[in-house]
């Protein structure tokens, strides 16, 4: 018996609210990934994309009929079929549950969903060095590139197929005059066969998922205690860690993280210190803030050093030494082909401006660069 005439009660609200939560999530992962400083809501509905997935797929086995991967049509004769019925226009009769399209399309949406979510996971772990995976992180050299093209180029792929599958819900709706559109906000499907039916398990499960969701959504998008999104590095604090760079470097500027550069950076810089930017530091000057003793310089530099580039396997360190290629590192990482690059969108006259000034002036777009924090959520231009 129906509870309405005519008409198959196919998908009960929790389906429809997975296919809404998967279809939702995603989109506004696309958009937030537009951003390099959404990179926390990112990963939030990200993460949420991510469990609604892996909800969807215990749906297949223990959900109501419809929703059953058992009853999925994947044998390829029926999608055959199924095409040559719409392109002819002689197709009517609709089945309850999903179709010979609907049934791949929820399969492959479920796999490249997959890749999506894990490869997400790992880049946040490997390359941000933060949630879970972020102790991962150490073996950033080997995955890093290939898991970002994975994960976009999948992305990418995961698009292209929601837009056939509107594409296809429209021209059915309008074109075949099947209702589709309705079939997953109403849940009915006009056609023949038995109503979906859910249980008190069923419905259990889906509120802890929802639950879970929620939660999630608000502890990632705060990051500071969070494990889901902790970042694995400490901030730096110079004055307990390298008294002496803290009291004789930041007289002109804020004080630089030692991981920045490489050691054949942090060499010239001290070379060169008599002819620092156009300031001259050395043992003899007049002016306190150009005074630097050669012990004290021995003591900067051995700590700038001992943290440089070469040694982090923070994402700039190893940009910056995957840029250098072999060549000997430069005194200003504005010099680096790393930096120019991420940087290659950024206007000129940005840099000159009242509040920047310099290139050189991090602080003044990345907030909390002097303890060596390098958001993304963190970039703004003043
Ligand atoms: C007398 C002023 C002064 C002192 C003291 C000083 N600097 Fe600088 N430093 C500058 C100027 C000027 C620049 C150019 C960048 C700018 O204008 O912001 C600069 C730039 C730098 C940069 C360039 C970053 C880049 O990649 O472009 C580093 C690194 C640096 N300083 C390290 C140090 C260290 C290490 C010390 C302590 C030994 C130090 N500075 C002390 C004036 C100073
Ligand atoms: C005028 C503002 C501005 C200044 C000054 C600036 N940056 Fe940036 N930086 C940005 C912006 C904006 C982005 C993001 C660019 C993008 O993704 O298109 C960025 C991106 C980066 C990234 C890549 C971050 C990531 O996760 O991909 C690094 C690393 C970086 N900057 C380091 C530096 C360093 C080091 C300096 C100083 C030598 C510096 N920046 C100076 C604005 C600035």
């Amino acid at each position: 018996m129906n509870k309405r005439k005519g008409y198959v009660f196919v998908w009960p609200i929790y389906t429809r609210i997975i296919h809404w939560l998967i279809a939702s999530s995603f989109a506004l992962a696309f958009i937030f990934s537009l951003k390099e400083n959404l990179l926390n809501l990112h990963v939030a509905v990200g993460i949420i994309f991510g469990l609604m997935l892996l909800y969807r797929i215990i749906w297949g086995f223990v959900g109501p009929q419809y929703a059953k991967f058992s009853t999925f049509k994947l044998s390829l004769s029926k999608l055959k079929l199924y095409f040559l019925e719409k392109v002819q226009n002689r197709w009517r009769n609709i089945p309850a549950g999903h179709n010979a399209a609907s049934s791949w399309f929820t399969i492959i949406v479920l796999g490249v969903g997959s890749i999506i979510s894990i490869t997400g996971l790992l880049l946040y772990g490997i390359q941000e060095g933060k949630g879970y995976l972020g102790y991962l992180n150490d073996e950033y050299y080997m995955y890093m590139f290939i898991l970002f093209d994975i994960h976009m180029y999948a992305s990418y792929t995961l698009l292209v197929w929601v837009i056939i599958h509107i594409s296809g819900v429209l021209i059915e709706h309008f074109y075949h005059k099947t209702g589709m559109v309705f079939a997953m906000t109403t849940g009915y499907k006009k056609t023949q066969g038995e109503d979906s039916k859910t249980g008190k398990y069923k419905s259990g499960l889906t509120y802890i998922f929802l639950i879970i969701s929620a939660m999630v959504f608000f502890v990632s998008t705060d990051g500071k205690y969070n494990p889901f999104v902790l970042s694995k590095y400490k901030q730096h604090d110079y004055k307990r860690e390298a008294l002496v760079y803290d009291a004789e470097c930041s007289a002109c500027h804020k004080l630089y993280p030692p991981f920045m550069l490489p050691d054949t950076s942090w060499d010239r810089i001290k070379d060169g210190l008599s002819n620092h930017f156009g300031d001259e530091i050395s043992p003899t000057m007049k002016k306190e803030d150009n005074r630097i003793s050669l012990n004290e310089q021995k003591v900067i530099f051995n700590y700038l050093k001992r943290h440089s580039a070469d040694k982090s396997t923070r994402e700039i360190s190893v940009k910056v030494m995957k840029s250098l290629d072999g060549a000997r590192g430069r005194k200003s990482i504005t010099k680096i082909k790393y930096w120019k690059d991420v940087h290659a969108n950024i206007a000129s006259d940005v840099f000159r401006s009242e509040n920047v000034k310099r290139k050189a002036n991090c602080f003044a777009c990345h907030k909390n660069f002097e303890k060596g924090v390098i958001e993304d959520i963190d970039i703004s231009i003043p």
